[in-house]
């Protein structure tokens, strides 16, 4: 990983810390993106205790905005001249009642899809300068739960539910992963993966049903460590450099549902999130590189 720069969001807490800390022991130039100043520094020293060198940075961002994504994004490029990796690790599960971004946006939707396309088109420039481009995105078995409805991705017309809408962003994370491969030049790949049931700080401030259930199984769910595995080997491994579009569980191709393999459902997405956030995310003219 010597001379790589990675970009990887919620790399202050869980899967997204480990992933950075393992990666900067690899030698790699860390980005962390963070919304928290203090919990992003105190990250940041604990992995430069350990990585040997002194390149990690942070950029600040909550991504449930998107006039701060536009802002971080401007600063990373003008501070780095490649982005060899982007992890789309930050995610987040709400209460049941339903909360917005600071665009209107369902919060759960806002965050963990729309933020991430938005974001991933911002620094493509900078992926596709480098020599093999890396897009990770960290999804969930849960989008097997979701009850997925392309009319209603932001719980208008329904009644909210938190774990819903995380299942059903899960989801959008499979199938933009799925289309994404598909507009990309042959120097860059994105896959998606599971990292397991981890027993990270997620879902700890949810106080529904399910984040009573969060608790009592902490004790049955796997290590930070054993739930940044997959992340750190398509970050490295020559698989994670040659599959693309796919989607991992245990470093291994898994298939997704039905509605997370369909090339439909992929593309209405990318439209409804390029009108969404008015926004051409590499048009169609890309894809006959
Ligand atoms: N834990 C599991 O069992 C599990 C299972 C399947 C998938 N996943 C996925 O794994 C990923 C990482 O989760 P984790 O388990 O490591 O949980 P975590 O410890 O809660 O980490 C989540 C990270 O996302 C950041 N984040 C949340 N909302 C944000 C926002 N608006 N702007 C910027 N950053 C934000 C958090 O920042 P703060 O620290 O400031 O809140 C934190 O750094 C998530 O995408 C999650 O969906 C987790």
């Amino acid at each position: 990983m010597k001379d790589k720069i990675c970009v990887i969001t919620g790399a202050n807490s869980g899967i997204g810390k480990v992933t950075a800390r393992e990666l900067a022991k690899q030698g790699a130039h860390v980005v962390m993106l963070c919304r928290n100043e203090e919990k992003a520094e105190r990250a940041k020293e604990g992995i430069l205790r350990v990585c040997g060198h002194s390149r990690v940075d942070i950029v600040l961002a909550d991504l449930a905005s998107t006039q701060q994504i536009r802002s971080v994004a401007e600063n990373i490029n003008q501070d780095y001249h490649k982005i060899d990796l982007l992890v789309n690790n930050a995610g987040l599960m709400t209460d049941n009642t339903r909360s917005t971004t600071d665009d209107g946006f369902e919060m759960t939707f806002g965050v963990n899809h729309l933020a991430p396309f938005l974001l991933t088109q911002l620094l493509l420039d900078k992926v596709l300068a480098s020599e093999r481009g890396n897009i990770i995105n960290v999804s969930s078995e849960a989008h097997r739960f979701a009850s997925f409805d392309l009319k209603d991705l932001q719980y208008e017309n329904r009644k909210y539910n938190g774990l819903k809408a995380y299942c059903s962003s899960k989801l959008c994370n499979i199938l933009f992963t799925r289309e994404l491969s598909q507009r990309l030049p042959a120097h860059v790949v994105t896959n998606s993966l599971h990292p397991g049931a981890v027993a990270s700080n997620f879902g700890g401030g949810v106080s529904s049903f399910f984040g009573v259930v969060m608790k009592l199984a902490r004790p049955f769910m796997v290590s930070e460590e054993k739930g940044a595995e997959t992340s750190i080997y398509l970050a490295t491994s020559e698989e994670g450099f040659t599959a693309t579009g796919r989607y991992f569980k245990d470093k291994k191709v898994t298939n997704p549902n039905k509605e997370a393999s369909s090339s439909y459902n992929a593309k209405r997405l990318w439209e409804i999130s390029e009108e969404l956030l008015n926004t051409e995310f590499l048009p169609r003219k890309m894809v006959t590189q």
